[in-house]
């Protein structure tokens, strides 16, 4: 089986532990073994377990608590997995044949979209799009994209929710239009719901409930998530599927082909961090690390003045920001990483065309000397041409723009 490169995750793996500043994390700064254990025995709790092989879905402990972050889910409705990837691979994988059609949310990490790509017969794009609603921007669903996307054949719909890259959080009307697109088909909806737990507050604003989840809202629902972004623990690799119990059971006989069991330490450690009070424990650290780093990038994002066109994230420790510079959005990204040591996301990795992710999560005061080292790059741009020509589309867009593709090069 043939499948798209999948780039977002390549050149990451190729140079984030190269440049001298990594603004390419999507996460928030990761928490100590000893802040999650940190009941009267620690992590000395850990020296005499036994490293056997966990059970197959997960523990029945940790199977419970993740149930419990989405209210009514019991045991049968959870499957553990290695990361929020594995849950999507094995949805994905098990889900799709090549009969199948798929409607994928772009932008999006396109982790999804290569999937769709390589198991089903036909991948279509539908659309967030930057609105004015109220007198504020937003990200929002495109339901005219979405009503095109969905035939007779699609056997699901995928929405990242809240988004990657842009932080949006779909709003009431737009949930229901995807379960009503959804019902029409017969589709599942695959909801990625890893940045969930992870809700922007200003200070002086009090936290709410996390962001609306699909689960429970129309009985063809999978959500795939992990601790890996709003809780802070990605290096335990430690992700789920909660679906119904029948399709579940049939996704753990994909899974038996692939890792067979999440690790035993990680899920001895996600039963700690996913226990009701240190869940929320961990999300109000997330939700803290992003209301105490946001101003500080978004006063680097205003002294640009209309370079940038910027709608604030809804949720997660990432800001994605469309800028107005004669040089696409991955050309950017090579030359930032080559002549200044500095690792962003561009656009182009997310189907986007001239945008650039930037993680705020982790030491705000290294980002923002990374960002110095992005302004370098910007008066150079600016410098060597002032004024702009109405870019050509190139061959290969025409291409893309044919076969209705996202945008992931440019
Ligand atoms: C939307 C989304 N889903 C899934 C993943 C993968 O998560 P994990 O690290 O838990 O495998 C990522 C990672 O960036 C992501 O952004």
């Amino acid at each position: 089986m043939r499948i798209d490169l999948f780039r977002m995750e390549r050149t990451q793996s190729l140079y984030e532990n190269e440049v001298e500043f990594n603004l390419s994390e999507s996460g928030v700064l990761p928490m100590q073994i000893q802040e999650i254990l940190d009941g009267p025995e620690g992590p000395s709790s850990l020296h005499s377990l036994r490293l056997k092989y966990p059970p197959a879905a997960g523990s029945n402990l940790l199977r419970e608590r993740i149930g419990l972050f989405y209210g009514d889910a019991r045991l049968e409705n959870v499957l553990v997995t290695n990361g929020g990837s594995e849950a999507n691979y094995v949805c994905l994988w098990g889900l799709l044949d090549k009969s199948d059609h798929a409607a994928i949310m772009i932008p999006n990490y396109l982790q999804t979209w290569g999937l769709a790509r390589a198991y089903a017969g036909r991948a279509r794009p539908f659309r967030l799009v930057e609105r004015h609603e109220e007198g504020r921007a937003r990200w929002a669903l495109d339901v005219d994209s979405l009503e095109r996307a969905v035939t007779r054949k699609t056997r699901l719909i995928l929405v990242t929710h809240p988004n990657n890259p842009t932080g949006a959080v779909l709003n009431e009307e737009e949930m229901d239009a995807v379960v009503r697109v959804a019902r029409r088909s017969g589709a599942f909806i695959v909801s990625d719901e890893v940045y969930r737990g992870a809700e922007v507050y200003r200070p002086g604003e009090r936290p709410g409930p996390p962001s609306p989840t699909f689960w429970g809202r129309y009985d063809r629902v999978l959500i795939t998530a992990g601790v890996s972004k709003a809780f802070g623990l990605p290096g335990l690799r430690t992700g789920w599927i909660v679906g119904p119990a029948k399709t579940v059971s049939k996704l753990c006989s994909y899974h038996d082909y692939l890792t067979l069991t999440p690790t035993y330490l990680s899920n001895r450690l996600a039963e700690a961090a996913m226990e009701p009070v240190k869940r929320e424990a961990i999300l109000a650290r997330t939700r803290d690390i992003i209301r105490r780093n946001l101003p500080r990038l978004e006063e680097w994002i205003r002294s640009h003045g209309d370079l940038f066109d910027y709608i604030p994230p809804v949720a997660g420790a990432i800001a994605t920001i469309r800028y107005d510079l004669p040089i696409g959005s991955v050309a950017l990204f090579d030359r930032l990483r080559r002549e200044r040591s500095v690792l962003i996301t561009p656009g182009g990795h997310f189907g986007i065309g001239k945008y650039i992710r930037i993680g705020y999560g982790y030491d705000i005061e290294l980002t923002l000397r990374g960002l110095a080292r992005v302004d370098e790059t910007i008066a150079a741009l600016r410098r060597a041409s002032p004024a702009r020509r109405a870019p050509r589309r190139s061959a290969a867009a025409a291409r893309r723009a044919r076969r209705g593709l996202p945008r992931a090069t440019a």
